[in-house]
């Protein structure tokens, strides 16, 4: 049902997003300044600033006392403390960076086609990660419950496109050696963050091109299939299979067309942002997995993403 409530601007989202892009809330990470010290910290202006701030104070994450502002428990826990419950870091600014992106779909709706993609700077990767670990947060362990049921180690796993390690850890401290596959730049700035005594190897290449040497009893695709198209999509599943042993299982973690009700949005977040991506239906994943060798699919839901689960036929 349409929903007016929705069309309004997200304020917040911008708000928040302006926050970090401006430096304010670093500049605030340390504690309370006056606003001027502030100002000049960061080159605002001071008036300008202080409106801002002001609707920042509303939405409560900051206060003013004494002459100064600081950032309120609320959104000290939220932005800097890792070990809160509350930490969310940065990630939201994934959702601030792709407004742009998704203002392009009027223009995309006529050609058919996203924009032209731009580098990804090291601050966006940076923010891609926090969102990555947002999203994974909550499912993670059920996902990774329903990937190696009935199985024991040892096992070896191929994580493709793992390189946000939300996935690779925890399979690993169930004892599984990992291996993670993702792009140069993600690994660059993920490996040093393996957690040192699991045994998790990390893996720069493209995962179109060719997979890290096998065999492996399972692979593990979270989120990659809705960024390509049905040919990069089964050609990678053939890709998968050769690295399988006899009976080996892959697993595929995604937002199902038809299944998930936030795959309608996928769908026109890859239309705007990628060459091929989209969202796909249990029959297309159960046509791409036969054709490379895998028997029936099985399909579990966990917070509205799907996990399919198939195994090599012999
Ligand atoms: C949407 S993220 C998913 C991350 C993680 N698997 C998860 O579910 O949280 C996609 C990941 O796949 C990686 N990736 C995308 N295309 C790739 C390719 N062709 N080869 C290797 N890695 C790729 C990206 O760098 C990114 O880390």
């Amino acid at each position: 049902m349409p929903n007016p409530e929705a069309l309004r601007l997200p304020e917040e989202l911008l708000l928040a997003g302006a926050g970090v892009k401006s430096g304010f809330f670093t500049a605030l990470r340390d504690g309370q300044k006056t606003l001027a010290a502030v100002a000049e910290e960061i080159g605002a202006d001071y008036a300008a600033l202080e409106r801002f701030a002001e609707a920042l104070a509303h939405l409560g994450y900051v206060e003013f006392s004494a002459g100064a502002v600081e950032l309120t428990a609320t959104a000290r826990r939220m932005l800097f403390e890792p070990e809160s419950a509350d930490y969310i870091g940065y990630a939201f600014m994934h959702a601030y960076s792709r407004l742009t992106t998704w203002l392009s779909l009027p223009e995309v709706l006529k050609t058919g086609k996203a924009l032209a993609k731009k580098e990804r700077s090291p601050e966006r990767l940076r923010y891609f990660m926090d969102a990555m670990r947002e999203h994974a947060r909550q499912v993670a362990p059920a996902v990774v419950e329903l990937c190696l049921e009935g199985l024991s180690p040892p096992l070896r796993l191929l994580d493709l496109g793992g390189g946000p390690l939300n996935y690779a850890v925890p399979f690993a401290r169930r004892g599984v050696s990992v291996t993670v596959q993702d792009i140069p730049e993600v690994v660059e700035l993920m490996r040093p963050l393996v957690p040192s005594g699991l045994e998790i190897r990390m893996v720069a290449g493209d995962f179109n091109v060719s997979l890290a040497e096998g065999p492996y009893e399972v692979a593990f695709l979270g989120n990659i299939t809705h960024i390509y198209g049905p040919e990069e999509n089964q050609r990678l599943f053939a890709r998968v299979a050769r690295e399988l042993t006899p009976g080996g299982r892959i697993t595929i973690l995604d937002y199902v067309r038809g299944l998930s009700a936030r795959a309608p949005y996928m769908g026109v977040n890859m239309l705007v942002s990628s060459v091929s991506g989209g969202v796909w239906t249990v029959d297309e994943y159960a046509a791409w997995l036969a054709s490379a060798g895998f028997g029936p699919v099985t399909v579990k839901s966990v917070a509205d993403r799907q996990v399919l689960l198939a195994h090599l036929e012999s």
